[in-house]
């Protein structure tokens, strides 16, 4: 078969992914495979991602979970032809072995290595799904870790931040909730699974910066993690039994009401027509469902990956590794650092 294969890393927080995609000559990508080891089990006990143990997991899976990636594909490592990396951001240590591990790749190989963002691949992944992008787009990544509007013009070098949470990440304000609910961790498919029984309309939380002085594009979900804490804890103060579902339906209804709102008001903003949501959040209902109400009021389309892209992967990277090479951008050098707080 004609096009180059290339080989993904992804290790910047709690899962190791390896993935495999093809880049076909006229640039377009096809997915090969996409193999992923969670430490996420290790550190619910944790209510989140301890590094130290992120980082000797995925050196206990950064082998075994490249072995099956290479299965999966039919393919011999000797088949690969280029090798893509998350430089950053991301925790520190986690990045490194995986770093490491693609220099090691590569160098074995003969292969070019290219570091790339995490941020970026999130979006790129999109391309195996629906194919390439429009010339202009908005995304919006909502996850644990990130919750940002990107401007995207070019998927391999160009995008721009446009705005960000200036507290706790969308994900984030979900395990915090789920934390003081009881509920496990992580919390997005519980309180997504206890919403259905509940009633969003049945207490007003905040809408975080949504007033006509906000800042236009930012986010903030702090205050309204606050203001769930004092309804429970008044709740419980009363004796009352808490409505755990009419909180969760409440709280997610407040969340996906100012994502889907500030991510409507930035597409017209910046004069686009395509928006694309990705990052473990998106795997939410109700995000999905709003989103796909307001994008079709508005004229937008929208694009949300399947569930499984959304979240961590290594076949983001390989995509975006993919879309990199295809621009004829130089590789990287062979000793590319890993970036924790490295920018878009
Ligand atoms: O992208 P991801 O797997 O990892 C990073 O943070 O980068 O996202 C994980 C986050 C967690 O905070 C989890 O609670 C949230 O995504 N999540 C959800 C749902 N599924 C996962 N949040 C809301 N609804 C869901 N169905
Ligand atoms: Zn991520």
């Amino acid at each position: 078969e004609p096009g180059r294969i290339v080989l993904g890393i992804e290790t910047s927080c709690d899962e190791t992914g390896v993935g495999l995609v093809r880049l076909m000559p006229d640039g377009s990508v096809r997915l090969l495979a996409d193999a992923v080891a969670s430490s996420v089990d290790q550190h619910a006990r944790f209510g989140g991602v301890v590094p130290e143990i992120a980082s000797r997991a995925h050196l206990e899976a950064m082998a075994p979970t490249a072995r099956r990636a290479l299965e999966q594909a039919g393919l011999e490592l000797s088949d690969v032809d280029a090798v893509a990396v998350t430089a950053g951001p991301g925790l520190a240590g986690a990045l490194m072995v995986g770093v490491a591990a693609a220099k090691a790749y590569a160098g074995a190989l003969g292969v070019p290595l290219y570091g790339v963002n995490h941020l970026a691949g999130h979006v790129a992944v999109d391309t195996l799904e629906h194919g390439r992008l429009p010339a202009r787009c908005l995304a919006m990544l909502v996850s644990g870790g990130h919750t940002q509007l990107l401007s995207v013009a070019g998927i391999a070098d160009t995008i721009t931040q446009v705005g960000s949470t200036i507290d706790d990440a969308a994900g984030e304000a979900y395990d915090k909730v789920a934390r003081l609910l009881e509920l496990p961790y992580p919390g997005g498919p519980p309180i997504d699974s206890m919403a259905r029984e509940g009633d969003a309309h049945a207490i007003a939380f905040p809408r975080g910066l949504t007033g006509p002085r906000d800042a236009r594009h930012d986010f903030s979900f702090s205050g309204l993690k606050t203001a769930v804490a004092r309804w429970v804890e008044q709740a419980r103060r009363e004796e009352r039994e808490v409505p755990v579902a009419d909180v969760c339906a409440s709280f997610q209804e407040a969340v996906a009401d100012v994502l889907t709102a500030k991510a409507v008001r930035a597409a017209g903003d910046l004069d686009v027509d395509t928006l694309v949501i990705s990052g473990g959040v998106a795997a939410n209902s109700r995000l999905a469902a709003l989103a796909a109400d307001r994008c079709a009021a508005a004229g937008l389309t929208l694009r949300v990956p399947r569930p499984r892209l959304c979240t961590d992967n290594g076949a983001m990277i390989a995509a975006l590794g993919a879309h990199v090479l295809a621009s004829g951008a130089e590789p990287s050098p062979p000793n590319i650092p890993a970036d924790p707080g490295l920018p878009v």
